[in-house]
């Protein structure tokens, strides 16, 4: 019988909870799954046969480098989405060379939020170096940086870099001379009047910036 109660107590529980989640009164994560990078080296991906590893890691623990990956079709762009990741423990560098696939950077991290720069990449713990067919380096979700540098070359297309608050994504780790730029457009749209001025693409606003 008080088995019988427990039970019934969980299920109680259960359902409270997930009206709760549904009415979004607090914010319930989904199921975690932890990926360990190996080595300690970094998760190298150069080709779309190495996506598979990151898919459904929603934390990743250690770096990630995108070293000259391409995306030629529209599969490959499908096989490169990480909707699951929304935290790397580690650094992220993007060194991505689009082929004829992306113009935006937004579709492959949509949910990532923090990257804490626990490891440093020569000092960074984003750079973003791309060839020249990339228009935006969306990653709509980021709010948070923790340690580290940030670092955004060689796309004389790309803009958007300079409508991020990187003092908000940075907080007290934010530094003007730790956002680096290079051989970036200087003629670069301004953001959707809706954004308050900051957005990562003519599309997404920068999120932290929407909430005063
Ligand atoms: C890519 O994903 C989209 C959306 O899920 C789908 O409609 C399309 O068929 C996929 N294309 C390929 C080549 O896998």
């Amino acid at each position: 019988m008080a088995r019988m109660k427990f039970i019934t107590v969980d299920i109680m529980m259960l359902l409270s909870l997930g009206l709760i989640c549904s009415i979004g009164l607090v914010d319930c994560q989904l199921p975690s799954k932890v990926c360990y990078e190996p080595s300690g080296e970094g998760l190298i991906m150069k080709v779309i046969a190495d996506a598979p590893i990151l898919k459904g890691c929603t934390v990743y623990v250690g770096s990630i480098f995108f070293a000259n990956y391409r995306m030629h079709t529209q599969a490959h762009v499908n096989a490169s989405i990480f909707p699951d990741l929304r935290e790397i423990t580690g650094s992220l560098v993007m060194g991505l060379v689009a082929g004829k696939y992306p113009t935006s950077l937004g579709f492959m991290f949509p949910n990532l939020r923090v990257i804490r720069g626990n490891q440093f990449f020569y000092g960074f713990t984003l750079l973003l170096y791309f060839d020249q067919q990339l228009l935006d380096m969306s990653l709509p979700s980021l709010t948070k940086i923790e340690r580290g540098k940030v670092r955004i070359q060689n796309n004389k297309i790309m803009c958007y870099y300079n409508t991020i608050k990187w003092s908000s994504v940075m907080g007290s780790s934010y530094a003007p001379d730790r956002i680096i730029t290079k051989t970036l457009p200087t003629n670069c749209p301004t953001c959707p009047a809706k954004c308050n001025g900051y957005c990562w693409n003519a599309q997404k606003c920068q999120i932290s910036m929407l909430i005063d």
